[in-house]
This record gives C-alpha cells, sequence and structure tokens, in this order.
C-alpha cells in the first residue's frame, strides 16, 4: 500500500528585530560579535555563531578557514563544539546565526548548511531539549523553534535505524 505522506513547518519572521526579547537581541548581538574572529582570508564571508545554554553561558564560534579548503570550519561546528568541550551536557537551549561579505552584513539571513544542520541535531539530541534556530539578515530575522525541522530525515545513529 502506498500512503503520501507530508512534512512542513511553520517558523517566524522578524522584520524589526526589537520584537524579539531581550535575551534572543544580546544572542544576536553576540553571533555579530563573533564575526570578528572569523579567520577567512580564502572567501572574506565571515560568519558568526553563538549558543545560548540552559546554565546561562553564551558560546561564540566563528568559520576558521585553512589554505587546503575541505580542513576548514564553519562557525556553527565550531562552537558546537566547543560548547561540548566546555560544557558537556548541558542543553542548548538557542543557536543565532549571521554573516558578512567584504565586511558588509548579510541583508537576508544565513541558512545553515547541511553538515552544521546534523551537528546542530545531535547536539540537540545530547541536551533532548528543542534547540532554537535565529537566522539574521539586515532586513529580516527567522526563528525556527526547533533545528530538527531544519533537517527532515537527518541521520540519527546506525542503533536508531537497525531494530
Ligand atoms: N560557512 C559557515 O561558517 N557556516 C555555514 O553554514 C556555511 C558556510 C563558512 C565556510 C567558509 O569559511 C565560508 O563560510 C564560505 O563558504
Amino acid at each position: 500500500m502506498k500512503i503520501v505522506k507530508e512534512s512542513g513547518f511553520r517558523y517566524s519572521e522578524y522584520t524589526n528585530k526589537k520584537e524579539l526579547s531581550t535575551e534572543d537581541i544580546r544572542l544576536i548581538e553576540n553571533a555579530v560579535e563573533a564575526q570578528k574572529s572569523s579567520y577567512s582570508p580564502y572567501s572574506n564571508f565571515k560568519v558568526g555563531a553563538a549558543i545560548q545554554l540552559e546554565n546561562g553561558e553564551i558560546i561564540q564560534g566563528s568559520n576558521q578557514e585553512n589554505g587546503s579548503y575541505p580542513s576548514g570550519l564553519c562557525a556553527e561546528r565550531v562552537a558546537l563544539f566547543y560548547a561540548g568541550v566546555k560544557f558537556p551536557n548541558i542543553p542548548i537551549n538557542t543557536i543565532a546565526i549571521t554573516a558578512s561579505f567584504n565586511n558588509q552584513q548579510v541583508s537576508e539571513p544565513l541558512s545553515p548548511c547541511g553538515a552544521c544542520r546534523q551537528v546542530m541535531i545531535e547536539s540537540r539530541n545530547i541536551g533532548n531539549k528543542p534547540m532554537r534556530v535565529i537566522l539574521v539578515g539586515k532586513e529580516r530575522v527567522y526563528v525556527i523553534e526547533d533545528v530538527t525541522f531544519l533537517l527532515p530525515f537527518n541521520f540519527s545513529s546506525v542503533n536508531d535505524a537497525v531494530k
């Protein structure tokens, strides 16, 4: 029997950042600040990420490039892995992401790459709580209530697949 299924999700768009909570605004400011530490001489694309942990801590990350291009790492994964080192098992409430190109802040929200989404979902599952995602552009901000929406059919480990 064939069953047609559907997947989709709702998210919020803000055209005025001031309508966000003070906590979210502070996290966005941290993501913007994180861009300053980006090492991106090859792309000139500075990505900043900031993570709000359940214990109140904020962790920043930025993209770190390398002359051997595939050896570099995206801002999101730098932040997530650092959070894992510094605060293992503390759930992550929210991650905010933004970027600038040639020192111009992106006008539209930056959407994280597939590899980062996969890592974000596993970090979320370690904490076993929804992880909000805030994608920040100059013109608008998107708020997604759980990162799992961003990668349907994500890989969730061999043990989950083999029953
Ligand atoms: N990059 C990120 O840091 N995050 C993403 O989600 C996508 C891309 C970085 C990788 C590289 O340093 C630069 O942006 C250009 O692709």
